[in-house]
């Protein structure tokens, strides 16, 4: 019989030692409670855990409810991890009956989950709980050692005849901050993850972006035309304690599709992040963003294990849909 109890501060340091393994992040307990901190208090977010022997042990499995904004509209989102060892005793049973009742409590929510995409067992389990895979999502890294920026001097070269500069935000006024922010939450719903998606509060994008808790304004480049028009914009951040150099996000405006720009704005991030010492770069990317992943592919960007999003209906509302042309990437995590 599993003790499934209500998550407090005391059990941060177990909770990102389980999640940190499992996911491969670099989460700080400290982190982690900043983050809770942080967030909209009318946004859900609820953590519960299981402790091996009762209460004298480590985390051996976590659930956690909450509002996760890339998740599809109206979807609250549904973790639950156990401890491998800990496995196949009801631990994640336990966890999911106390995560599924809380979610009744909120309309009874359509709820998303991600699974690695090479966790068959979890997959299965997931799906026993009526979720149905919606879309992958990977991550690919790149080697800032061995990048050979000169391989991009044509390319660099071919932005220069279009008249196009690159300029970031550094000691930008907070007039054109706001008018950046708005600019990349017109640009987020144009992205394949968030395509039919609300546009984002601008207090979300804000804090995607780090802009109030860990700003760094030179990271965030615009592409600008020979007009001044704002064109693209490329956005880094740091994250695994500031040892990974993320790039959030790379967009360009419809208008300016085709000419090249969104390799030449990841170029920018990538002197950028190599000027600040980062020996690795990291994004995530939707496994049907063909033109993203073929400037990725072009950069040397490895893809790595990804993702699956599944979502489970609300209960009354009928099977989960299936995107096909999304759901296709193969187990690898690569494209097929
Ligand atoms: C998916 C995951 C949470 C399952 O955790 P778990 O503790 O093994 O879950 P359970 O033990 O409750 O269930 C696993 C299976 O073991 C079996 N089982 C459960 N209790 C058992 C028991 N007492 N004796 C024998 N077998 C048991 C059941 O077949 C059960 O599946 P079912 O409940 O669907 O019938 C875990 O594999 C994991 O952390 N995966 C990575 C994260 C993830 O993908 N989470 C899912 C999305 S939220």
């Amino acid at each position: 019989m599993c003790a499934v109890q209500s998550f407090g501060p005391r059990h941060a340091p177990g909770w990102v030692a389980l999640s940190n393994a499992l996911l491969n992040r670099q989460v700080t307990a400290g982190a982690l409670l900043d983050e809770d901190a942080r967030r909209d208090p009318t946004q859900l977010s609820r953590r519960w855990v299981v402790l091996d022997r009762g209460d004298g042990g480590g985390v051996v499995g976590t659930a956690h409810l909450y509002f996760f904004p890339f998740d599809p509209p109206g979807c609250l989102h549904a973790s639950v991890l156990v401890h491998p060892a800990h496995r196949g005793r009801g631990v994640g049973r336990a966890l999911w009956r106390t995560l599924e009742a809380e979610a009744r409590q909120h309309n009874g929510a359509r709820l998303a989950a991600t699974v690695a995409d090479n966790d068959a067992a979890s997959l299965a389990w997931a799906r026993r709980r009526g979720f149905a895979p919606q879309f992958h999502r990977f991550t690919s890294k790149l080697d800032l050692h061995t990048f050979d920026a000169a391989a991009f001097q044509a390319d660099v070269e071919r932005a220069a005849a279009q008249g196009v500069d690159f300029a970031d935000l550094h000691g930008a006024d907070g007039p054109t901050l706001d008018r950046y922010v708005n600019f990349v939450a017109d640009r987020l719903t144009e992205t394949p993850d968030l395509a039919g998606h609300p546009r984002w509060p601008l207090e979300q994008v804000r804090e995607i972006l780090r802009l109030d808790h860990a700003p760094r304004p030179e990271w965030l480049v615009l592409a600008v035309g020979p007009d001044g028009q704002w064109l693209g914009t490329t956005a880094m951040v740091a994250v695994a304690s500031g040892t990974v150099a993320y790039n959030e996000l790379t967009a360009v405006a419809p208008g300016a599709r085709g000419r090249g720009l969104a390799l030449l704005l990841k170029l920018q991030a990538i002197r950028r992040a190599r000027e600040a010492g980062f020996p690795v770069m990291r994004t995530n990317n939707h496994s049907a963003n063909t033109p993203m992943l073929a400037v990725n592919r072009r950069l040397g960007f490895a893809p790595l294990p990804g993702q699956y999003t599944l979502v489970r209906p609300a209960p009354d509302s009928g099977r989960a849909r299936v995107c096909p042309q999304t759901f296709r990437a193969t187990p690898s995590g690569r494209q097929s």
